[in-house]
C-alpha cells in the first residue's frame, strides 16, 4: 500500500466531496494500491473545516491555506476554493511541487486558468480538473460510440446545461453572482462542463463561437453568513445587491473536423433542476444523455433497422460502472463521479501519466468561455486558440 496523504484547501461543497472521494479510492480501485490519508484542511470558515476533521477524519484543520502546503505529510493537495482563489492556492502548490486537484472553472477567467496552465508545465506535474460529468458510464459508452463510428461521421451536437439552483429571486448573492469573485456566470460556472464535455466526447476541440448572454434577475439580498454551495440564504432585510455576470448564455460552435454545436445554460430556469444533457447527432445515428437519468443514454442507430430512440440502461461494460455496482441498471451518484475522479487524479500521481483531467483542458474549456464571453459583448465570431500542453480530451 502507498499512503498518499492529502491536503484539502477550502471545505465547502467540493471540499466534502473531494475529501469522500479520496476515502472510497482503497475499495473502489484497489488494483492502485493506495490509501489516502487526510492530514489537514485549511478554510477561513473554522466551523467548515472542523466539520470535515469531526466527519471525516481530517487530523488537523488550520485556517491558513499555506499550512497544507507546507506540511511534509501532504503529498496531493485538492483546491475547491471559490474561483478567484485558484490561481493564488494553484500558483503555491505549483511552486510547492505539489500535485492537485483543481475544481472548475479554472481561475476566475482565462488569465487565470493561462498562469495555471503555465505553472503547471513549468513545474512538470500532473493534475486534475473538476469536470466529472466526464466519468458517468453512460458518457463513456456515448464517447464509445462516437469514436466506433456507430454514430457515422458527427455532424452536430447540443449540450446544454440548465439548473434552476438560483431560480428563487430572493435567494442570495453568493459568490458566485460577483465578477471579481466568479469571473463570468454560468459561461464560468456550467458551461465549463459543457465546453469540455462536448470537446470531450467528440474528441475534438471548438474552434470558432459566436455568442449571447443575459440576466434575468439584475439584484439579489446581499448573503447571510454560513452555508455551503447553494445552500445559502440571505439575513432578514437584507440589502438588494447587483447581479455582476450572465444568468443565460447561448452558443454557436464550430468545431475543429467541421462538426457544428450549440451549447445553452441557465442558472435561473424554472423547472429544470440539472438537465445537464449532451445529444450527439451523425450520419448514421445519435445519442443523448441527461445528467438528471444519469444511468440512462438513448440511442438510435441506423444499423439496427430501427427508427426512433432505444433507452439503455448502464451496466459493467461502460466506464467504471463495475467499480460501484455488480447488476445492470443499477445506478451510480455524483458522489461517484467525484471517485471515479479522485482514482484518476492518483493514478497520474503513481504512475506520471496523466490520465485525469488535465489543467490543459481546463484551459481549453476557459479559452471557449473566453471567447464566447467576448463574442457576446462585441457581437462578433471569436476564434479559439488551439489547445496546448497534456491535454486528454482528444486521447
Ligand atoms: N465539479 C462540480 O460539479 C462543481 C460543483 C460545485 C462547485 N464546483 C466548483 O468548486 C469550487 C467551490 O465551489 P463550492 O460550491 O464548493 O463553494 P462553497 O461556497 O460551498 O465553498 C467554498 C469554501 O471556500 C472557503 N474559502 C473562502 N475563502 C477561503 C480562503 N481564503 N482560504 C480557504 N478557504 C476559503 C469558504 O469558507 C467555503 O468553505 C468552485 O470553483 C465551483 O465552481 C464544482
Amino acid at each position: 500500500m502507498t499512503r498518499i496523504g492529502v491536503g484539502l484547501i477550502s471545505a465547502g461543497w467540493m471540499g466534502t466531496v473531494h475529501s469522500r472521494g479520496y476515502l472510497a479510492v482503497g475499495d473502489k480501485y484497489p488494483e492502485l494500491g493506495v490509501s489516502p490519508e487526510l492530514v489537514v484542511v485549511a478554510d477561513t470558515v473554522e466551523a467548515n473545516s472542523q466539520r470535515l476533521v469531526d466527519r471525516l477524519g481530517y487530523a488537523r484543520s488550520t485556517t491558513d491555506y499555506r499550512d497544507v502546503l507546507a506540511d511534509p505529510g501532504v503529498d496531493v493537495v485538492s483546491i475547491a476554493a471559490p474561483n478567484s482563489l485558484h490561481k493564488e492556492f494553484a500558483l503555491a502548490a505549483a511552486a510547492a511541487g505539489k500535485p492537485f486537484w483543481i475544481e472548475k472553472p479554472m481561475g476566475a477567467g482565462v488569465a487565470d486558468s493561462r498562469a495555471i496552465a503555465a505553472a503547471v508545465d513549468a513545474a512538470g506535474l500532473v493534475t486534475a480538473v473538476g469536470f466529472n460529468y466526464r466519468h458517468a458510464p453512460a458518457v463513456q459508452h456515448l464517447r464509445d460510440l462516437v469514436r466506433s463510428g456507430q454514430l457515422g461521421r458527427v455532424t452536430n451536437v447540443r449540450v446544454r446545461l440548465d439548473a434552476d439552483y438560483s431560480a428563487d429571486p430572493a435567494g442570495p448573492r453568493t459568490w458566485r453572482f460577483v465578477k471579481e469573485q466568479a469571473g463570468t456566470g454560468v459561461l464560468g460556472d456550467l458551461l465549463s462542463h459543457g465546453f469540455d464535455l462536448g470537446q470531450y466526447v467528440l474528441a475534438d476541440p471548438v474552434s470558432e463561437v459566436s455568442a449571447i448572454t443575459a440576466t434575468f434577475i439584475p439584484q439579489r439580498p446581499e448573503v447571510a453568513a454560513g452555508g455551503v454551495g447553494h445552500q445559502v440564504r440571505a439575513a432578514a432585510d437584507a440589502p438588494m445587491l447587483p447581479v455582476e455576470n450572465e444568468d443565460w448564455a447561448a452558443v454557436h460552435a464550430r468545431f475543429a473536423s467541421g462538426a457544428v454545436g450549440t451549447f445553452e445554460s441557465s442558472r435561473v430556469a424554472v423547472g429544470p433542476r440539472c438537465e445537464y444533457s449532451i445529444a450527439v447527432y451523425g450520419t448514421r445515428g445519435s445519442a443523448v444523455w441527461d445528467f438528471e437519468r444519469m444511468n440512462e443514454v438513448a440511442v438510435c442507430l441506423q444499423s439496427d433497422g430501427s427508427y426512433g430512440y432505444t433507452r439503455i440502461l448502464t451496466d459493467p461494460s461502460m466506464g467504471a460502472f463495475g467499480r460501484f455496482q455488480v447488476g445492470a441498471g443499477m445506478g451510480l451518484s455524483f458522489d461517484d463521479l467525484k471517485v471515479i475522479e479522485a482514482a484518476l487524479f492518483l493514478e497520474s500521481v503513481l504512475t506520471g501519466e496523466q490520465t485525469a483531467p488535465s489543467v490543459a483542458d481546463g484551459l481549453a474549456a476557459a479559452e471557449v468561455a473566453h471567447a464566447a464571453d467576448t463574442s457576446a459583448q462585441d457581437g462578433t465570431w471569436h476564434t479559439v486558440p488551439a489547445p496546448t500542453g497534456r491535454t486528454t480530451f482528444a486521447a
